[in-house]
């Protein structure tokens, strides 16, 4: 397996730690669209985490249940209120199959980098896959790789630089896309410390393993608020879509009002 377990420490002060992506004005533009994808639903999202984006999205009224392969994030996850409105099935999102088919996947906040191979990663895609109906679709949140901002001869790039945060990614094997991202943090006064590896993968990797899995880009924003995806993006929102069958209009669209990615 591709993926490290993350650990009930790590787990406890998820929440706390990354506070920031908890905040109404980053995660409601997030909630909209991915209701929107849904249409009625049902919707799965794989690692769920600790149900961050899940439960308002179920909130909305979107069936939604999870994929999680860390038993501690998801004991975070059932402590919550409303939490039993959300299915959750403890396994690995490159195999784990959860009955039923769903109108969207999504896996969101750079997960898709936590698993640390390609071949896992193509798999990860034949899972969303198979677990769509013909017209869903599949939205993946992951950042741009940052190598243009390595110094010329370094291989780490200091990333985040404040009294309550700093972060620095080392670039240990180009060849395997793998990086590492370090952490030093003062989360409700005490000092958390927390390094793990991640595979890079760039946007036309991304659309190669959605084709592997049958699937074709649809949509590639910017941000959640659909800014047009350039070559200065930092991150993207991309948006893949299982072929409908001829003939059924069940799943339509979205409506988006905004442009398909411009490679500019
Ligand atoms: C950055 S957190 C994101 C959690 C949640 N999606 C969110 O947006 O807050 C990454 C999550 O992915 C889970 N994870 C990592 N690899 C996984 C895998 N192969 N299968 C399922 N979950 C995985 C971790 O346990 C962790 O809960």
């Amino acid at each position: 397996m591709a993926s490290i377990i993350w650990e009930r420490d790590v787990a406890e002060v998820y929440d706390a730690t990354w506070s920031a992506m908890f905040d109404p004005a980053v995660l409601n533009p997030a909630v909209d669209l991915l209701a929107e994808l849904a249409h009625q639903g049902p919707a799965i999202e794989f690692a769920i985490g600790t149900g961050r984006v899940a439960l308002p999205l179920s909130a909305r009224g979107v069936p939604v249940s999870g994929i999680e392969l860390s038993p501690h994030m998801a004991e975070q996850l059932r402590a919550k209120p409303n939490a039993d409105a959300v299915p959750l099935t403890i396994g690995d999102m490159t195999t784990t199959r959860v009955a039923g088919t769903f109108t969207l996947v999504y896996l969101v906040a750079n997960t898709i980098m936590n698993v640390t191979t390609q071949p896992e990663q193509v798999d990860v895609f034949a899972n969303a896959a198979d677990h769509l109906e013909p017209g869903g679709c599949f939205v993946v949140e992951v950042i741009v790789p940052q190598l243009r901002r390595v110094p010329p001869g370094e291989t780490a790039r200091v990333f985040e630089m404040k009294t309550s945060h700093v972060g620095i990614e080392t670039f240990d094997d180009l060849v395997g896309q793998i990086a590492w991202s370090h952490h030093w943090m003062e989360v409700q006064e005490r000092l958390v410390r927390h390094s793990a590896p991640y595979r890079y993968v760039w946007p036309s990797e991304l659309d190669l393993m959605a084709q592997l899995a049958g699937l074709r880009l649809r949509d590639r924003w910017a941000s959640w608020a659909g800014e047009p995806f350039t070559s200065e993006s930092t991150s993207q929102i991309a948006v893949f879509e299982k072929p409908a069958r001829p003939g059924n209009a069940s799943v339509q669209p979205a409506a988006f009002p905004v442009p398909r990615q411009a490679y500019i």
